[in-house]
């Protein structure tokens, strides 16, 4: 099974949407243009990961985990131009029905309240369409704006994972947010 998901419109011409494979020059242009922006949020990249052809493997590698049910990889669109993406990965069926969920904005489309409404859109086809019960998110310790959209969306703080993720070249704490989407 394939995850469906309907274009979502959001304020500002922004349309969420299904990643593509031709997606791929967009997407590095966006990458090149927020390298600094997601650096600090980010794992360290290689130069191979500002490329067209860089990003054309990584879509499909997602499209490839979308056919399996497993991961939903979705596009902040602007026109052709892509503002970001959000993508519910790690998708597990059985007793625990839960995904991942991550996310980023271009540095120039930050504060308008775009990523909680992208995350809300997720949040309803998780729970409506996919039928899971839980989503995670996590943060680095001292991303407020992302603490914030995740709050605001319903999440609830689990506390901190010590050395979670490797972020800019670094094993990090991450402080971990659940939403349960049924009670
Ligand atoms: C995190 C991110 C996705 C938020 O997107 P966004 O569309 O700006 O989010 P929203 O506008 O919906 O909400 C952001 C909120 O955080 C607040 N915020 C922004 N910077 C902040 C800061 N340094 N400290 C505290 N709050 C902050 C904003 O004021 C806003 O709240 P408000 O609407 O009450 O004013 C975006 O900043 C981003 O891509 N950051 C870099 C990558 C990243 O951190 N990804 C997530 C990794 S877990």
């Amino acid at each position: 099974m394939t995850l469906a998901f309907a274009d979502e419109e959001l304020a500002g011409g922004l349309v969420l949407r299904v990643l593509r494979e031709s997606d791929a020059p967009e997407l590095a242009a966006a990458y090149a243009r927020n390298r600094g922006h997601l650096a600090q949020w980010d794992p360290t990249r290689d130069e191979e990961f500002y490329t067209e052809a860089g990003q054309a493997r990584r879509i499909r590698e997602q499209l490839a985990l979308r056919e399996l049910d497993t991961a939903l990889p979705l596009a902040l669109a602007e026109g052709d131009s892509i503002a970001g993406l959000v993508t519910l990965s790690s998708i597990v069926r059985g007793a625990f029905q839960n995904g991942m969920l991550g996310y980023w904005l271009d540095r120039d489309h930050t504060g308008r309240g775009l990523m909680s409404s992208a995350i809300t859109a997720v949040i309803e086809a998780a729970r409506d369409d996919y039928g899971l019960h839980r989503i995670q998110a996590a943060t680095l310790l001292h991303n407020h704006a992302s603490q914030t959209v995740l709050v605001r969306s319903g999440f609830e703080r689990i506390g901190v994972a010590p050395n979670y993720l490797k972020i800019a070249g670094r094993w990090q704490d991450h402080v971990l947010f659940q939403r349960i989407l049924h009670d």
